[in-house]
């Protein structure tokens, strides 16, 4: 629902935040010319006077003189004089009337204010009040979850878009999904039964914020049996009534990829990922089919190498999610051992990574009985969680602001594929993370 009487096409909320601050940043390298009008949201105005003197000098056009949020035209007077220098708005993550109010002044609200579960319902609520669409970098399964419960129907009636999970978790695998499907279905007349997606990622790390978002999802499921049978569930965002499948859950412990010969270990994103995925098969009306498989693993290497390192992260991320399990452990990482909000990788970290999904899949028709192969490549050549996830995020943003769409739903708590489709890999592929699909005749290699 993009609406041009609105003062803003999009308002970045959590601007001031380790992401925000990046996604602020890409903004205004890519749109600053004036091809956007934006607002920085945030809770405390001197902050994001800060961010926006840092934006304002990357598009430069340094007339940021408007630290407290006041009326300003958004126009800078020198230089090209359609660049837009950002409004200032503040208001609180508790606080609804400070939401209400900012979703009402916007076609868009792009949200970096995590965890979600701790500070993101109000404003999903506020969003879905307003009209305003939204997306967001939640990778919070039992959160998105809760949205769906308490606003799918009412976003889907308003015609409100509410897209999850556009960061590195999930657009590479629900976009990398969409597109080799779609390529399956045009060339082969019938989508994939199953795709498999190997990630393999160089350089990055964790924020504060993640590392806090994972703290709060496991003491969320100490708390609560209800969460846990969610994260259990490999379809806990498939529409109720249709919480079940083929599908077992992410990998657990190494395997050998049968095609490739890769050892692979089991990827931590893939418990939110996959579930994204179901769900976008679902709100499409599964255009993949019922029994549609998908899995995601980490790919380490072949030889023994392959299996030693895919053996010692498969323990080590074991020992870590069991670690986050006892809660005084958890306590004393979320006191004394865990960066800070607004604390992340540096820089060298977060432009010198990248990362690679590559995705198989493998189907079969009347028309094709001896079978058919596609795949397709993801890549970025920035760390996947916050070089590359800016990206994703900031053009998700945009693409709800410009009413680039393609998909048989209106409205609704989506996805990225469901929510959004293909216009965002279009706009990606201009901004630093590129798409590829191939297909051939005959399943075997
Ligand atoms: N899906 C992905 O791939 C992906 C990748 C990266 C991050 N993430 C998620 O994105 C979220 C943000 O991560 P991050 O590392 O950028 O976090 P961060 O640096 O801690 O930033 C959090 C932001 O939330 C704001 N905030 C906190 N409490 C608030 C309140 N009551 N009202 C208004 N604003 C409030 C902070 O404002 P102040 O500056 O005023 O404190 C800051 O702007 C996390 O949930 C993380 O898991 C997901």
């Amino acid at each position: 629902m993009s609406d041009t009487d609105r003062d803003y096409d999009l308002v970045l909320w959590g601007a001031t935040g380790f992401t925000g601050r990046l996604v602020a940043e890409h903004l205004a390298d890519r749109y600053g010319d004036g091809a956007l009008d934006w607002a920085l949201a945030g809770r405390d105005a001197n902050r994001l006077a800060a961010v926006r003197d840092s934006v304002t000098d990357r598009i430069d056009h340094g007339d940021a003189d408007d630290a407290d949020g006041d009326a300003m035209d958004g126009t800078t007077g020198d230089g090209d004089d359609n660049a837009t220098v950002p409004d200032l708005l503040t208001g609180d993550a508790h606080d609804r009337a400070s939401l209400d109010a900012l979703a009402e002044r916007t076609a868009v609200v792009c949200s970096t204010v995590g965890p979600y579960a701790r500070h993101g319902s109000p404003l999903v609520a506020a969003c879905v009040d307003a009209g305003t669409d939204y997306c967001d970098l939640s990778g919070e399964l039992q959160w998105i979850r809760r949205m769906v419960d308490e606003h799918h129907d009412r976003a889907r009636e308003r015609g409100v878009r509410v897209v999850h999970a556009c960061g590195f978790d999930s657009v590479p695998g629900d976009l990398g999904t969409l597109l080799l499907q779609s390529h399956a279905a045009e060339t082969f007349g019938a989508p994939c039964s199953a795709v498999r997606a190997l990630v393999s990622v160089r350089g990055g790390g964790f924020s504060g914020g993640t590392l806090a978002s994972m703290v709060e999802t496991a003491a969320a499921a100490d708390r609560d049996r209800a969460v846990r049978r969610v994260l259990a569930n490999p379809y806990a965002l498939a529409p109720e009534g249709e919480r079940g499948g083929p599908d077992t859950g992410p990998q657990r412990g190494v395997r050998r990829d049968p095609e490739t010969r890769e050892w692979t270990a089991p990827f931590v994103m893939a418990a939110i990922n996959e579930p994204v995925v179901r769900r976008s098969n679902a709100l499409l009306g599964y255009p993949w089919g019922r029994e549609f498989g998908y899995r995601e693993s980490l790919a380490v290497g072949r030889g023994v190498g392959g299996a030693a390192v895919a053996g010692a992260l498969a323990a080590g991320q074991g020992l870590a999610a069991g670690a986050l399990d006892v809660p005084p452990i958890r306590r004393a990482l979320d006191r004394f051992v865990l960066p800070d909000s607004g604390e992340g990788p540096d820089r060298d970290a977060v432009e010198g990574g990248s990362f690679e999904m590559r995705l198989f899949g493998r189907g079969a028709s009347a028309d094709h009985p001896a079978g058919y192969a596609v795949e397709a490549t993801v890549a970025g050549d920035r760390d996947p969680g916050y070089g590359s996830t800016s990206r994703m995020v900031a053009e998700a943003a945009v693409c709800l602001a410009r009413g680039e769409t393609d998909t048989p739903i209106e409205g609704g708590v989506s996805t990225p594929a469901s929510g959004i489709g293909l216009p965002l890999v279009d706009r990606l592929e201009g901004a630093g993370v590129s798409f590829e699909v191939s297909a051939r005749e005959g399943a075997e290699r």
